[in-house]
């Protein structure tokens, strides 16, 4: 496995390679990162991984500064994953203007559901994914469906921008008690991670409830949040959606996405399920 830390080296490697799938991450990998990773190596001869803490992406106050950049054990993760390519540029290698002067602004979607507590963190989503595009040009690519907003920004992004990429989703891992893995749970405290469960216990409660036949959106929703808000949670928003595009769902609809984001002390947590009725 090669770390290639520069654009001219991996654009070098590319000329040579055959069918590449990719990954991009912020690192600090998990499970959830190698599934990626597995479903990856299903799709072509060669894997390549980008490991890039993107600070477009990252609002004031959040919690850039403190990532975990942990690339040593990330890349004996990846190592053992068989991946062919970690690509891991540092912040000049990608932003050598001080000020990006090009983004990829996306839709109205970027202001809704996490981009309405996030602002500009989907422009800076798109504006690197179609950088590390451009660098890596990959036949295809693989995002993890617990972002779910983020899979459609990019699927969004490859439609209309016309990237002939191949944009694979892929199931959201779980621990063993139901939490989306995601390496903000690190952050939890002990009691809080005892608690965090709770999220997706809600969305299973909506998701039960719709398949049942309950369409009354909005009360599911006011029921979860309150219930959460009870239990020591800030909710930043729980909504039923349509799973296609995120517009907002109405009765009839079948293919359904439930989404939520939450506050767990400092940590803010998203978690979703798909419905698909019948
Ligand atoms: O999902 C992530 O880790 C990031 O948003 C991504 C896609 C790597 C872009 O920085």
């Amino acid at each position: 496995m090669q770390i290639i830390h520069t654009i001219h080296e991996l654009r070098e490697w590319r000329k040579n390679a055959g069918t590449v799938a990719f990954v991009p991450t912020m690192g600090n990998l998990h499970e959830g990162h190698l599934a990626l990773v597995r479903e990856a190596k299903k799709r072509a001869g060669n894997v390549v991984v980008s490991i890039f803490v993107n600070r477009l992406q990252f609002g004031q106050g959040e919690d850039f500064d403190k990532y975990p950049r942990t690339l040593q054990q990330d890349a004996a993760k990846l190592e053992n994953e068989g991946v062919a390519v970690v690509f891991a540029p540092d912040e000049k290698e990608l932003y050598p203007n001080v000020e990006q002067r090009y983004n990829v602004e996306p839709p109205n979607l970027q202001n809704e559901l996490c981009g309405k507590f996030r602002p500009g963190h989907f422009r800076g989503v798109a504006t690197v994914v179609t950088k590390l595009f451009n660098i890596v040009q990959p036949d295809a690519a693989c995002f993890g469906k617990k972002d779910y907003q983020q899979l459609a920004v990019i699927k969004g992004l490859v439609e209309d921008l016309n990237i002939n990429i191949d944009i694979v989703p892929v199931d959201t891992g779980r621990a063993s008690d139901g939490l989306a893995l995601s390496s903000r749970n690190q952050y939890l405290s002990e009691q809080e991670r005892a608690e965090a469960p709770r999220l997706y216990r809600e969305l299973r409660a909506i998701a039960d409830a719709v398949r049942s036949g309950n369409l009354a959106y909005a009360v599911l929703e006011q029921t979860a949040a309150q219930r959460l808000g009870e239990a020591g949670w800030t909710v930043d928003y729980i909504e039923v959606r349509r799973a296609d595009d995120l517009s907002v769902a109405h009765a009839g609809d079948k293919n359904l996405v439930i989404l939520a984001a939450a506050r767990l002390g400092g940590t803010r947590l998203i978690d979703n399920i798909e419905v698909h009725l019948g």
